[in-house]
């Protein structure tokens, strides 16, 4: 048994953009995809989060941004923290405090971020000393993409097949120090159809969700390449395409869902003018209407600047790759 309360700890933890989207589950409950999965982390957007267990404390105290949370926000978050006080053997409430760093207007609050960050201070808060591969099964448990945000730059989610095997592990490649992402954040208000609720939607009822699954398995061998040999044309093109893929499983579904709005589909041409130019880009969306553009340091400005004049200013944010959690 732990002692009666706990350290406060504080983790960091940055957001992630996947480049081969994970979408659909095997297992709801312990958080199994059908598929592996590959993503980027970005160096500017994060959350920070402090964490103690306390006697003190009648149940867990959740704040983010510095306000109370939800009951089903609470719920999520007192869920997770139940299975951290499993594996400690501790029955204590928890104080959660957490600040997502995200720009104004951004809407890009990503529970990748959330999920990393408290996986990694409410274990160590609670007297867990797990490696990062640990980590990243843990912060599986809370959301999907949250295992990836454990490791920094390049980082491949391993599907598996239970708790055990299913886990994040870093990839090396020379494109990390020379790949940057545009995100165009268009809109901010909460999506009608969550993620999870919509992934769950095209696993049931997208009659290509047979065949997204022998995709992503061609797609995540040939992005693995693509990082061995610094092929940043062949990354950019197969990351495109995977995003369109599953955004077609979305508007496949029984009810069809459209994340896009006309924004997206402006910038989805834009993006395509500008490659014609000779502006080497690639755009990728996730579960809304934002598009992030993968491109090289050299394109930065000229793509930026592109935008600027469409959009606001403070809409256009430049994100490098980011590093893994950290402890404060
Ligand atoms: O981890 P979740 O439940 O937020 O789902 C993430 C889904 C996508 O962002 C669309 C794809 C991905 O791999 O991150």
């Amino acid at each position: 048994m732990a002692t009666p309360s706990s350290n406060q700890v504080t983790a960091k933890a940055h957001t992630n953009i996947a480049l081969v989207k994970y979408w659909g589950k095997k297992d709801e409950d312990l958080i199994i995809p059908q598929t592996g999965s590959l993503s980027l982390t970005l160096d500017h957007f994060y959350t920070e989060t402090t964490v103690s267990f306390s006697k003190g404390l009648k149940t867990d105290t959740i704040k983010i941004d510095n306000q109370l949370v939800n009951q089903k926000n609470w719920q999520k978050i007192h869920s997770f923290l139940n299975i951290v006080r499993k594996k400690a053997h501790i029955n204590l409430p928890a104080e959660v405090s957490s600040f997502n760093h995200v720009p104004y207007a951004a809407g890009l609050a990503s529970s990748a971020s959330a999920f990393a960050a408290l996986a990694a201070a409410s274990s160590r808060a609670a007297g867990l000393s797990l490696n990062k591969k640990q980590l990243s099964q843990l912060a599986r448990r809370g959301s999907g993409s949250a295992c990836r945000s454990i490791f920094g730059g390049f980082v491949e989610w391993i599907a598996g097949q239970d708790d055990e095997s299913s886990y994040a592990m870093p990839l090396k490649s020379d494109l990390i120090n020379d790949i940057r992402i545009v995100a165009l954040t268009i809109k901010t208000s909460p999506k009608k159809f969550s993620s999870r609720k919509a992934m769950r939607l095209s696993v049931q009822t997208s009659p290509y969700y047979k065949s997204w699954i022998q995709l992503v398995k061609h797609d995540l061998a040939a992005v693995k390449i693509t990082l061995l040999n610094n092929d940043f044309s062949t990354l950019g093109h197969i990351s495109e395409l995977n995003a369109m893929r599953m955004h077609a499983l979305t508007m496949s579904s029984d009810p069809s869902i459209l994340y896009f709005n006309e924004a997206t589909l402006r910038i989805i041409n834009s993006v395509k003018q500008l490659r014609e130019k000779g502006i080497e880009c690639y755009y990728t969306i996730d579960a809304g209407p934002n598009v992030k553009i993968i491109c090289k340091e050299k394109n930065v400005s000229i793509i930026s600047k592109y935008f600027e004049k469409i959009f606001d200013k403070n809409r256009v944010i430049v994100a490098k790759p980011g590093s893994g959690v950290t402890y404060e």
